[in-house]
């Protein structure tokens, strides 16, 4: 296998692509498309019997449009091809594995040359500059390591751009907290439900979380609105940017917020090619329709993708402070949307919600249930700490009007008692469904 990043080594990983003109990049990414449409075709026996299956070979991808031929690969066909059928190297150029437990069925199984490896540190580190992270800083790593990317992901990237990396994972939040406090980190990577978590407990310990030495936080690998960012930067005294990446496309890095700008994530377009589709037909919609997001890996050497559907729903914008296009943040995943008598929602437009009333904490669940033939929904939601007993009735009553006014469903809205809501460490599941399964 040629690499095209090798027989390519104009295009090395400057900070001078980021910047480049809409044509330059185009011109990569056809190039690019070309060899990895090839690379999957040649070597992985999945994509040469999807592509005949629809009839359409490498050599017709002519242009960046002509990608819309080629089959999507949806996370069935990792299941199916389990563990290394997706492969396009021999075992022995495979540097790294990594996995996603999923919650039901066999785990998804992704690998990496030692080459992948190194774009991957590459496009970490880029995205901790644009985040705001400088070379020699210190980057408190609180995703998880393991089979997860976020924490290793992280960790090389933090490394590649020259910072000193404290690689914590996820847990043990006393200690985090401790490290946090002797350390004096200036960044931290984690998911902000598990930010949340270790705020609640600097609290909790009488630690006033505005006076850690933390300037910058690196969240993803969950969904997270605006409003979450203004309570993680207030109660921090922080920036707070979004870090986007799954697993099956690399891990986190695929796009990244820049600090001066906090306006949505740029996809670093010269590594994937986005398009966004309409997840019933499968349509390619225009830039700006929100639809799903897809991915085509364009360097991947041991596992290229092609056209995957992420089920992660977003919409493509113009680049502003790069040049690469902008995806805005997720509104969720088409697996957590939940469509109740009729009306489609996401626990995110909830969380919007939650925030906007003082008394309540950004501590929350949506609960489904069917105790007839009808869904119901409970938003259970913790009040902050010093609001007292009346003002929760007020709160809740408020909240469930603001519901019904905005998106047009009357659900229950249940006042928890403070702490009993299950903290995260490390994804937080907002959804617990507790209907039947048919
Ligand atoms: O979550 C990779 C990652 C780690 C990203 C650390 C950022 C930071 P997976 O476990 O494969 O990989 O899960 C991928 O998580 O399809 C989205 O649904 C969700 N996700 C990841 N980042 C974001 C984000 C990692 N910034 C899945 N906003 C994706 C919303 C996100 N959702």
């Amino acid at each position: 296998m040629t690499s095209i990043l090798s027989s390519q080594s104009e295009e090395s990983d400057t900070a001078d692509i980021e910047f480049a003109s809409h044509d330059r990049i185009a011109d990569l990414q056809l190039r690019r498309l070309q060899w990895s449409l090839q690379h999957a075709y040649d070597n992985v026996p999945h994509y040469r019997k999807s592509f005949d299956d629809k009839g359409v070979h490498p050599s017709d991808l002519k242009s960046l449009a002509d990608l819309a031929l080629f089959p999507f690969t949806a996370k069935k066909d990792l299941r199916d091809n389990y563990p290394f059928g997706m492969f396009a190297v021999p075992q022995n150029q495979v540097s790294r594995i990594h996995a996603s437990s999923g919650t039901t069925g066999r785990p998804t199984v992704v690998g990496y040359t030692t080459g992948d490896l190194n774009n991957w540190a590459d496009l970490v580190a880029r995205s901790l500059r644009a985040g705001g992270v400088r070379p020699g800083d210190k980057v408190h790593v609180a995703y998880g390591y393991g089979l997860f990317t976020g924490g290793l992901g992280a960790h090389y990237g933090a490394e590649r751009l020259g910072c000193t990396v404290i690689p914590m994972s996820g847990g043990m939040t006393e200690r985090q907290i401790q490290l946090i406090e002797d350390f004096e980190p200036d960044a931290i990577m984690v998911t902000p439900s598990y930010m949340l978590t270790i705020v609640d407990a600097m609290i909790n310990k009488g630690i006033d979380p505005s006076t850690t030495s933390l300037r910058t936080g690196i969240f993803g690998a969950e969904p997270w609105t605006e409003q979450m960012r203004r309570e993680i930067e207030q109660q921090l005294n922080m920036d707070a940017v979004d870090i986007y990446g799954l697993s099956e496309v690399m891990g986190p890095g695929v796009a990244q917020e820049c600090v001066e700008t906090k306006d949505g994530l740029h996809i670093w377009e010269d590594h994937f090619y986005p398009e966004i589709i309409d997840p019933m037909t499968g349509e390619v919609l225009e830039d700006g329709e929100e639809g799903e997001l897809v991915f085509t890996s364009l360097t991947k050497e041991a596992m290229p993708i092609i056209r995957y559907r992420t089920r992660d729903l977003t919409r493509l914008l113009p680049g502003t402070a790069r040049t690469m296009r902008r995806m805005q943040k997720v509104t969720g995943r088409t697996d957590d949307m939940i469509i109740l008598r009729g009306v489609n929602l996401f626990p995110t437009q909830i969380e919007e919600l939650i925030l906007t009333e003082p008394a309540l904490s950004p501590q929350f669940q949506c609960v489904l249930d069917r105790p007839g033939r009808m869904d119901t929904l409970t938003v259970r939601v913790e009040p902050r700490p010093d609001v007292t007993g009346d003002q929760h009735t007020a709160a809740m009553e408020s909240l469930q009007k603001l519901i019904k006014n905005r998106i047009g469903v009357s659900v229950t809205v249940e006042i928890a008692e403070p702490g009993t809501l299950q903290r995260s460490t490390g994804k937080a599941k907002r959804l617990v469904d507790n209907r039947p399964k048919n």
